[in-house]
């Protein structure tokens, strides 16, 4: 079965390509390159030994989208492509509902043309805020979101659900992702942030490489076993593996019209400094870091409940986040400049 992978090249969409090609399916992979690197498909191509056919589009383009599925038949497709950074978000609303809802818009019309049924979409926990009651399920109440970027995911999820429910034959699924960590055991493909990372693990290797000079920890003053905050950090090799789950199961649904979401998490919470003193012992690395004050709208505590999942996906995660730890240290070893 022939997939088309938006955003093919980034973090997650480069470790669902491999995935997919290890579960039998034929990815084919767009991506505008916004925030990625074509570096990437060599590592892809060292990983499977194939060259997945690439094209860079723009999601935003409907001709060339068009185009695409007159060439290329689809039988689903990973949606994956969109603009990620919370903190930009608040900078450049108008860019992220124009790029992340647009490329939805486009994808979503042009899959009706041509009769492309299976959907899968990433979305984010995000969309849940800070939870009244902890660990979330699907049914735990979507909160205003704290960023226009989560905006994007909440608003996206109701899209899809609507559109779905109203042309019959496409069946689609929104996972719900938490916090992604980690690199593909063979250190042939990663995370590589755009200047600053934003996020924890990244900054982490990049501090502990000695290309920044100190991690701050964002507040140790949350009501939590040592006051920093709690988050489910999910390996990417597991994350990309539920999409591969979540297609075998809308190939499975004969309903027209099948529509569901699911939290993908680990269902285990840590501490930040739990993580970074997991990610000292595993690796044999001190890390320089301060605490700072609290980051403006960050969640004190979120965890996922992922019996749901588990039950109906058939999926797990299977890798801890020691190995997830590592795994981002030597990718990070391997793209380091020698000194
Ligand atoms: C995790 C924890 C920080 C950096 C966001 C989005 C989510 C997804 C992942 C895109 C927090 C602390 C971080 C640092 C720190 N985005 N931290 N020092 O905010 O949970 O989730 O990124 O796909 O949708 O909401 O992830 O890694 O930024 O932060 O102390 O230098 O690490 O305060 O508690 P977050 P994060």
């Amino acid at each position: 079965m022939k997939i088309l992978v938006t955003g093919g090249v980034g973090f997650i969409g480069s470790h669902t390509v491999v995935e997919l090609d290890k579960a039998g399916f034929e990815p084919v992979i767009i991506d505008n390159l916004y925030n990625s690197d074509l570096e990437v498909l060599k590592g892809i191509k060292q990983i499977t030994g194939k060259d997945f056919p690439f094209y860079n589009i723009d999601c935003n383009d409907i001709e060339k989208i068009r185009s695409l599925f007159e060439k290329e038949k689809f039988d689903g497709v990973i949606h994956f492509a969109a603009y990620k950074a919370v903190g930009e978000s608040v900078d450049k609303p108008l860019d992220y509902y124009e790029n992340n809802l647009i490329s939805l818009l486009v994808l979503l019309r042009v899959m009706k043309e041509f009769n492309v049924k299976n959907f899968v979409f990433s979305s984010s926990c995000t969309v849940y805020g800070q939870p009244d009651k902890l660990p979330v399920t699907e049914l735990t109440p979507r909160k205003p979101a704290t960023s226009p970027y989560g905006n994007t995911k909440a608003i996206a999820e109701d899209i899809i659900r609507d559109h779905v429910y109203s042309a019959p034959g496409i069946k689609a699924i929104c996972l719900r992702y938490f916090n992604p960590i980690g690199a593909h055991e063979s250190a042939l493909i990663g995370e590589l942030p755009n200047g600053v990372p934003s996020n924890l693990v990244p900054f982490i290797t990049q501090t502990a490489a000695g290309l920044r000079e100190s991690l701050t920890v964002f507040g140790d003053d949350y009501d939590t076993p040592d006051g920093t905050c709690i988050r489910d950090f999910i390996h990417v090799l597991d994350l990309a593996n539920a999409h591969v789950k979540a297609l075998e199961l809308l190939n499975e649904k004969q309903d027209s019209d099948y529509y569901d979401v699911f939290n993908v998490g680990t269902g285990e919470g840590y501490t930040v400094l739990e993580l970074i003193n997991t990610f000292q012992e595993v690796n044999g690395v001190k890390l320089n870091y301060t605490i700072g004050p609290r980051r403006e709208g960050d969640v004190e505590k979120i965890y996922a409940q992922s019996d749901k999942v588990n039950n109906i996906m058939k999926w797990k995660a299977e890798k801890t986040m020691a190995e997830a730890l590592r795994d981002a240290w030597n990718w990070q070893l391997k793209i380091t400049p020698k000194k």
